[in-house]
């Protein structure tokens, strides 16, 4: 039988490790699993399943002989190994955003716009995370009428910004428990009680990057050019899961019974009706697992019955990052 040789580039990472996990649970024949970090980690153990693998350090020929190479490393390192990755044969599933945009790389949600994933040059982006979340709540919405206008404000987890984002916020609970004064350096300012309206960088329209993602990433991934997408992004003291308050304004009036099926319907998507009596997800409920979960689903007050109005959650390091990474894998070795 055919096996696939994968190697993880940031194994020792948020997103690497569960790249790690999520290859162990699924179905793929794997051959040899590569685990590739920085030199300080060289020599590590790190576990895909029960498989023990030593982390390498990554050099222009760690990638000879594999079939893919998943990337959960920043831009910087996406951008110097991708060509020795693509000289090598193998496929670069990437999840930073340096090539998100480019018209050659295929950015594909497996879902949405799996068939994209073939037209591939060498090299498939992962979509941001607070963006996969968004687009999977609103994907059935999306086959029952245009969407025109989305204004999504988002709760984004610390995991997001990595293996450190984690590390802040735990080592602030402890300087809080021991009445030390809080420390800060992945975020802008204290983030243990707190909410911090700013991630990314500040571009010219007074908007952060990771804000403008949802509009251009979510325009080429679900093939709406003039998608007009107004996006507000806030980090919470929360360890894992983003979660998303989503308004919809659609090109013609659809019922809410229409709208709920429709995310009922939609693959990789739940409807929450009865999370503990609750009709609505929070992160907790959704971390450790890939489904996207859906809830107060109602009439937008200023769109009338072309709007919609939802709140979503979902495990961003797994759906958002690692899953997808693996979902895309599984669509070319089919
Ligand atoms: N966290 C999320 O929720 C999330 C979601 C979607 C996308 N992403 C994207 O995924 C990527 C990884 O994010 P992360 O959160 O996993 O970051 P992270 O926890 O900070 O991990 C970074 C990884 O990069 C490795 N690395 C650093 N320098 C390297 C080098 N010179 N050569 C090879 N590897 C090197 C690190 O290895 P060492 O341990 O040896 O330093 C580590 O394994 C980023 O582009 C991020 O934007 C993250």
């Amino acid at each position: 039988m055919k096996t696939w040789n994968v190697a993880v580039l940031g194994a020792t990472g948020a997103v690497g490790q569960q790249m790690l996990k999520v290859l162990s649970e699924r179905n793929i024949p794997l051959g040899t699993v590569k685990a590739l970090a920085s030199a300080s980690s060289a020599g590590k153990k790190v576990y895909c399943g029960e498989r023990e693998i030593i982390v390498e350090e990554t050099r222009e020929d760690s990638f000879k002989n594999m079939d893919f190479v998943l990337g959960a490393v920043s831009n910087a390192m996406a951008q110097k190994f991708r060509p020795a990755i693509v000289k090598s044969g193998a496929v670069f599933i990437d999840n930073s955003s340096a090539f998100r945009l480019d018209a050659d790389v295929p950015l594909v949600i497996p879902q949405i716009n799996g068939e994209d994933a073939f037209k591939h040059n060498g090299v498939i982006a992962n979509p941001n995370c607070s963006t996969i979340v968004t687009l999977m709540a609103i994907s059935g919405i999306a086959r029952i009428a245009v969407i025109q206008e989305m204004v999504a404000c988002t709760y984004q987890a610390v995991s997001g910004a990595g293996r450190e984002g984690i590390v802040e916020l735990e080592t602030q609970m402890r300087q809080e428990y021991n009445g030390e004064e809080k420390t800060h350096s992945v975020f802008p300012c204290q983030i243990l009680s707190n909410a911090i309206p700013f991630i990314g960088s500040e571009l010219d329209n007074d908007y952060t990057t990771e804000e403008m993602k949802m509009q251009n990433e979510g325009r080429k991934i679900m093939h709406l050019p003039e998608l007009k997408v107004c996006c507000t992004c806030v980090r919470i003291p929360v360890i894992r899961s983003h979660s998303i308050s989503v308004q919809l304004k659609l090109d013609k009036d659809v019922s809410l019974d229409d709208v709920k099926s429709a995310i009922k319907n939609a693959p990789g998507c739940v409807l929450a009706e009865d999370i503990d009596g609750r009709d609505y997800p929070t992160p907790l409920d959704v971390s450790d697992q890939d489904l996207v979960y859906v809830g107060r689903v109602r009439r937008d007050l200023i769109n009338g019955d072309r709007g919609v109005c939802l709140w979503c959650c979902g495990d961003q390091i797994r759906k958002g990052a690692a899953t997808n990474a693996v979902e895309i894998l599984e669509l070319l070795i089919k």
